[in-house]
């Protein structure tokens, strides 16, 4: 969506809200499927709410977007503004064991920079791509380890009240690929309390779990990661694979030769595309198996 009235631009400025207009939102995810629009960048988490509250109030319809790694967005110009934090300077700042971090940097940059500081815990979740932010919000997790073990505390951009709280990690549920924030709440830093352990120890595990996923992952391909979630004791992997379902497409959208739960845009996917490709997918898993496999990915869907 544009905003391009002139009254709406200098009052999203005196919020101290940078406006960027017409952006090529492909570029920001790592499926690299998406049209445009405007997007406003809020380098203050306190612009937040009266920014929202203004939206809001002036029928401007908006999404936020994080890191953009399990997304799945609409093509042509968007029907909302789209949101962004800006990356606070520092991001990460330690206290002991606890580490603060901006919910806008990047996951596995915040590992390796904790690594530095002989915490560890975070092992796992290296390869994963997308912001602190994301991964709070999926409880992401790999190899064992999810990041809602280490949660302290979470400030937020709460929708239901329109104010930042702060939030104790004991008042958020964390479950597989699900937690307990509501669906526009905006995360903004996290408190991390992390075991202390040797560089080298830590070291050692990012190699293990590095090279686990790499073989068996398509690192180097435009995805976004698994596309569904597991169904309770079963893989999606193996389901779709057992179909003989690899290198399956639509268009551009493809499914990962290399893993099953993987799609691929192989060229220039369209939204169409991969929801296509996803509904095929889920309806022969259906009809074998008897599953129904709830989608991983996060679809902003036009209507
Ligand atoms: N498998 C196949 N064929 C495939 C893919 C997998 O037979 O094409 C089999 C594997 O051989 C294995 C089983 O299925 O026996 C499980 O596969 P894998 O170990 O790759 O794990 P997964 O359950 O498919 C989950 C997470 C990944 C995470 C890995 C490693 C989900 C949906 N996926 O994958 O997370 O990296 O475990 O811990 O929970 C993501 O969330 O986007 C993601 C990639």
């Amino acid at each position: 969506m544009r905003i391009s009235d002139s009254n709406l631009l200098a009052a999203i400025a005196a919020l101290g809200v940078e406006h960027k207009p017409d952006v090529s939102l492909a570029q920001k995810t790592s499926l690299e499927i998406g049209g445009t629009s405007d997007v406003l960048l809020i380098r203050k988490h306190e612009s937040l709410p009266g920014l929202i509250q203004f939206l809001k109030g002036n029928k401007v319809p908006y999404r936020f977007l994080g890191g953009g790694s399990n997304v799945l967005l609409p093509d042509g110009e968007l029907r909302w503004v789209v949101l962004q934090l800006a990356r606070q300077d520092p991001d990460v700042r330690f206290e002991g064991n606890n580490v603060f971090v901006d919910c806008a940097a990047d996951l596995g940059r915040t590992v390796t920079t904790c690594a530095k500081h002989d915490l560890g815990g975070m092992e796992g979740l290296i390869g994963v791509p997308g912001s602190i932010g994301g991964a709070l919000r999926m409880n992401a997790g790999a190899y064992g380890t999810q990041i809602g073990t280490y949660v302290r505390e979470v400030k937020i951009y709460r929708a239901a009240t329109g104010q930042l709280e702060t939030l104790r990690g004991n008042e958020i549920n964390f479950e597989y690929r699900h937690t307990s924030f509501a669906p526009d709440d905006i995360m903004l830093t996290v408190r991390l309390e992390l075991p202390s352990k040797s560089y080298s120890e830590i070291l050692q595990g990012i190699r293990i779990c590095n090279e686990k996923r790499r073989a068996s992952q398509p690192l180097n391909q435009k995805s976004a990661g698994c596309i569904f979630k597991n169904p309770p004791g079963g893989s999606a992997g193996r389901m779709i694979d057992e179909l003989g379902l690899k290198g399956h497409s639509v268009g551009d959208a493809r499914v990962s030769d290399r893993h099953a739960n993987f799609f691929i845009n192989a060229g220039h996917a369209t939204q169409s595309d991969m929801l296509a490709l996803i509904a095929d997918v889920r309806q022969r898993v259906r009809e074998k198996f008897g599953v129904e496999l709830e989608e991983e990915v996060i679809v902003w869907k036009e209507k």
